[in-house]
């Protein structure tokens, strides 16, 4: 048997897939990785440094003057860093969203990114978010999920999430922000987003998360345990 397994699961904003990747981390025992995180993490040092160019050249020299790292804690919780500095809680405003989508068209951040990544796969049993690991990050990878989920109910699920966190934004709002990153994400010349040919789709428009987690759990038991009959 492979030392270690990952499992891919890619699509569009607010499909889902980081909660449900972490609660299947849990259950089966692997290491999450958020990769959007990482992604978050270049916006945050762009934003902070006030760096705004387009050009190619000048992103790969901002790029040298940042130090990116990503680390664990005991309990198996991603930490992201900014040279010394944990920027974890400093990473999901809705500015950060917008720069980190915009930041992630340029090949020469996502090449910057890509061994980290990897790593992270070879040296861990992964479950990996994000919009291009089917099909750039782990080609190989043993199980690739699409995740999708109608732009509606995404953004149904995300004011919800704002809500709780007590921010009020309106639902038009919602879902223009979702659509302007669904379709920059999708459209990009650079591992855009889309479905790999080997990749399971599973749309959980109609579902809730536990349903959506019964459905994810159903395939990776199908892949890891009844295919290897070691269920
Ligand atoms: O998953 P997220 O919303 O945290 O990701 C933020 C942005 O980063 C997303 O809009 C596109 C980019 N991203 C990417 O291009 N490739 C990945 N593997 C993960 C994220």
């Amino acid at each position: 048997m492979k030392k270690t397994i990952s499992i891919a699961i890619d699509g569009p904003s607010g499909a889902g897939k980081s909660s449900l990747a972490k609660r299947c981390a849990a259950v089966f025992g692997l290491q999450y990785v958020d990769t959007g995180a990482i992604y978050r993490t270049v916006a945050l040092a762009a934003i902070r440094a006030g760096f705004r160019s387009a050009d190619p050249e000048e992103v790969s020299a901002f790029l040298r003057t940042i130090e990116v790292s990503i680390q664990y804690d005991s309990e198996g919780m991603q930490h992201m860093f900014l040279g010394d500095e944990d920027v974890t809680g400093q990473i999901r405003s809705p500015e950060v969203s917008v720069r980190a989508s915009d930041l992630s068209s340029f090949p020469v951040v996502r090449e910057y990114l890509m061994d980290m990544q990897r790593d992270l796969a070879k040296s861990h049993s992964v479950i990996m978010d994000g919009r291009d690991i089917g099909t750039v990050v782990l080609p190989n990878a043993d199980l690739k999920i699409f995740l999708t989920a109608s732009v509606e109910e995404r953004a149904k699920r995300r004011m919800l999430e704002l809500q709780a966190k007590g921010e009020t934004v309106s639902f038009d709002e919602v879902v223009k922000s979702i659509s302007y990153r669904d379709r920059q994400d999708s459209e990009r010349a650079a591992a855009p987003l889309k479905k790999a040919d080997d990749a399971i789709e599973l749309d959980t428009s109609s579902l809730n998360f536990d349903e959506s987690f019964a459905a994810l759990s159903q395939l990776i038991l199908d892949r890891f345990y009844v295919e290897n009959g070691e269920g």
